[in-house]
Parts: C-alpha cells; structure tokens; sequence
C-alpha cells in the first residue's frame, strides 16, 4: 500500500514517538522494520548494523525471505558502500549494477532497492527496502526513510545510553555488595573472636572477688563489680551484634511459623525471668507465616523483649500480639512509648531514644528486625507517643 505523503508524516511522526520510548535494540527492529515498509511502500524492509568492517543483517520484514542473520564484508554489500560513502543509494535495476552481489539477490524476489544509512555523519547501520518489480522510490518516500533513520540513530543512541548505564548500575551493586559482605564478614569475626577474652576478664574478676576479696576491701570490690558490669553489657553488645550480622547472611528458609505458638513461648520464658512482674498477655489464637523459623524467633525475641523491657514501669502491662489489617502482625504494648517524630532512627543500628540508665540496651535489636523483615521482601513501621505505649506491625511478602 503507498501513502500519501501526508500520511507518510503522519506515520512517521507516530514511528518517532514510539522509538522514543524503545529501550533495547530488538525494540527498536521491530518498529523499523515494518516502519521502513510501509513509509517506503516496499515489498521487503532489512535492518543492517555495521559490526566492525561487516554489515550484519539483523532483522527483515519481506515478502520472501532475504538476509536476516548474515553478515557480509563492508565493501561487498550495498549496504556497506551505502555506510562507506555516507549516504543513501537507490538502485532501480539490481541487475545492472556492479556495486550489487548478484548471487546474494539471485534466490530473492528483489528487482529494485534504496538503502538509507543510519546517522548520516559516522553510519552504525542502514535501512534497505526492496522492490519486487522495477520500481524508483519518489523523492518524498526517500525523504520519510531518511527522516525514519534519522530518528533511529537518537534511539539507538539511547539504547546504547541505556545499556551503559544499567550495566555501570550493576558494577556499582556488585561492588557494594562486594565491601558489604566484607564489612559483614568481618564484624561477624570480630565479635567472635571477642567472646573469649571476654569470658576470661568475667572469669578472672570472679576469682579475684571470691579469693582475694578481704585484701581488696570494699572500695576494690566496688571497682570490680564495676568491671562485670561493663563486661556484661560488652557481651550483650557483642551477641547482639552477631544476630545482626547472623540476620544478614546465608540463605533463607521458608517454612511456615506460627508465630502465635512462638510468642506464647517467649513470653513465657520473660515471665520466668521476672517472675515478680505482672504483665497481662493477650496473643491472637493463630498467627501462621510463611518465613525462615530461626530469623522470626529473632524478630519476636526483639519486639517482645522489647515489649516487655519499656513497660517495667507500669503497674500492670499490657502486651497484645494480633493480626492487623493487610495481613500485618502487629505487638502492642501500653508502656513507655516513644517520640514519633524520630521512628525512622529506631530501626538502624546503635539508635535509640531511652538513656541506659532508664532503659538499659544496645540498640541494635530493631535494626536486626529490619533486616529480617526486609529479607522476606516485608516491610516494619511503628507507632507510638511519648507514655502511651508502642505498636509495631510488620508484613511478610515475597
Ligand atoms: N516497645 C517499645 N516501646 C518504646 N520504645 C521502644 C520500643 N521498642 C523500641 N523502642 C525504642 O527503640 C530503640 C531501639 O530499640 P532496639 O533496637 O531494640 O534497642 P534496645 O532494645 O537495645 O534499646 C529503643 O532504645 C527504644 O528507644
Ligand atoms: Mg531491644
């Protein structure tokens, strides 16, 4: 079918947008290619890239099979002088011309061809249409090819612009991920391999208290109590900093967890430690996830030692674990609550909005949560006010 050339502008104009939106180079083929037909009213349309001195014939539209996937030296092909020369050719009679390879065309219906290149000051490829009878494109016809490769050469540039910048994305991933897991290993060692000196300072003050006590006196015992203090919140520090870093690495299990049976469990035992407390435990009948068991343990061992840690000052506590609305789990507390303002800060390691003096801790509980949460593809958010207690709600997704 020809077009007017109106129509022809018009065409093109709507060809133009969508090689705007291309992002691959199969995405802008497949426009071209029939793009190239119809504006040109040809009985076959090829898309030729210049791979170093060969054309390559990367995609067709015909009414007969013709080159697609071939690549042919630069200086045998039409294509190539076309690229060479840096400008359009139109051939009315193939057979007649000695720039053509009359056996390449000899098993095609081609009798006629204009051959557009792409980027008309440095070529990366060409547009070619055929005829299948003698034909002589119009100058208006010749006018929309060119206007078509001109507008490829932007998208193509684009598709090039892209692919750079998603693989420079990639290598910058890849190298953070890189230091992180480096970072990550590392910590990971050197909590471990502070637990034993740790263990030995503990040991070895006991023994200094317990046998040599009486030549220390009061005031010497008064500093080594002072020692196992530090040494205790040392060690919290350390265990706590490993269940990060044990949050971030290895695979994910996914099983499913009833995180009702699991909190029942874990209340219980923080009721054992503290018998003298009176916490009023309210825990929905069945909270079943899909999730890794050891990571969700640690998540609930979080929000509710936490649960239970800031509501030490309320006569009676209320601790309530449920289901909230979008499938959410949720564990509400009324007690000492925090300012909203800053619950953004709660979930990254070392913040914290008590003084230790209040409410001892190191601050790397929420992060750990964060972690897992983020690992199961959920999400973690909270909301309180100063004094009137704390919820956090969390989904599982993924
Ligand atoms: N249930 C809660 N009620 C009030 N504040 C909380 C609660 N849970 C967490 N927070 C606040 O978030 C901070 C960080 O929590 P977390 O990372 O578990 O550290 P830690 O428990 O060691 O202080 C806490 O220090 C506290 O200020
Ligand atoms: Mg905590």
């Amino acid at each position: 079918m020809q077009l007017s050339y109106v129509e022809g502008m018009e065409r093109l104009v709507l060809v133009v947008q969508q090689l705007a939106t291309a992002r691959t180079l199969e995405a802008v083929m497949v426009i071209v290619r029939s793009a190239a037909r119809e504006l040109s009213g040809a009985d076959g349309a090829t898309f030729v890239l210049r791979d170093d001195d060969h054309c390559h014939y990367a995609d067709e539209e015909a009414i007969g099979p013709l080159w697609k996937g071939k690549r042919f030296p630069l200086h045998t092909c039409i294509s190539g002088w076309a690229m060479l020369h840096r400008e359009p050719v139109v051939i009315a009679n193939i057979y007649a011309d000695p720039r053509i390879p009359h056996d390449a065309y000899r098993p095609t219906f081609v009798k006629s061809l204009a051959m557009t290149p792409i980027r008309r000051i440095d070529p990366v490829g060409a547009i070619g249409t055929y005829w299948a009878t003698q034909y002589t494109p119009t100058p208006e016809q010749l006018r929309l090819l060119q206007g078509l490769a001109d507008a490829v050469s932007v998208a193509l540039e684009n598709v090039d612009l892209l692919a750079n910048l998603e693989r420079r994305v990639e290598e910058r991933t890849a190298q953070l991920q890189m230091i992180n897991d480096e970072l990550e290993s590392f910590s990971s060692a050197v909590s471990h391999d502070l637990r034993a000196p740790l263990r030995a300072i503990d040991a070895f003050t006991a023994q200094l208290a317990e046998d040599h006590g009486e030549a220390l006196g009061s005031v010497g015992l008064a500093v080594l109590k002072r020692v196992h203090g530090a040494t205790s919140r040392m060690q919290a520090l350390v265990e706590d900093l490993l269940a990060l870093s044990k949050a971030s690495r290895g695979v994910l299990a996914r099983d499913q967890v009833d995180l009702a049976a699991l909190a029942r469990e874990i209340l219980g035992e923080l009721q054992r430690a503290d018998p003298q407390r009176e916490v009023q435990v309210v825990i929905a009948p069945d909270l079943r996830v899909d999730g890794d068991p050891r990571l969700l343990r640690a998540v609930l061992d979080n929000l509710l030692g936490n649960a239970w840690k800031f509501t030490r000052k309320r006569p009676r506590g209320r601790i309530e674990v449920g289901h909230g609305a979008d499938d959410c789990v949720f564990v509400r507390d009324n007690g000492a609550g925090f300012d909203p303002t800053y619950q953004d800060k709660l979930f990254r390691p070392f913040q914290r909005l008590h003084s230790s003096t209040e409410f001892e801790g190191t601050g790397i509980g929420l992060a750990t949560v964060h972690r897992i949460i983020h690992r199961h593809g959920g999400r973690i958010w909270a909301e309180s006010a100063p004094g009137e207690g704390a919820t956090f709600s969390f989904t599982l997704d993924g």
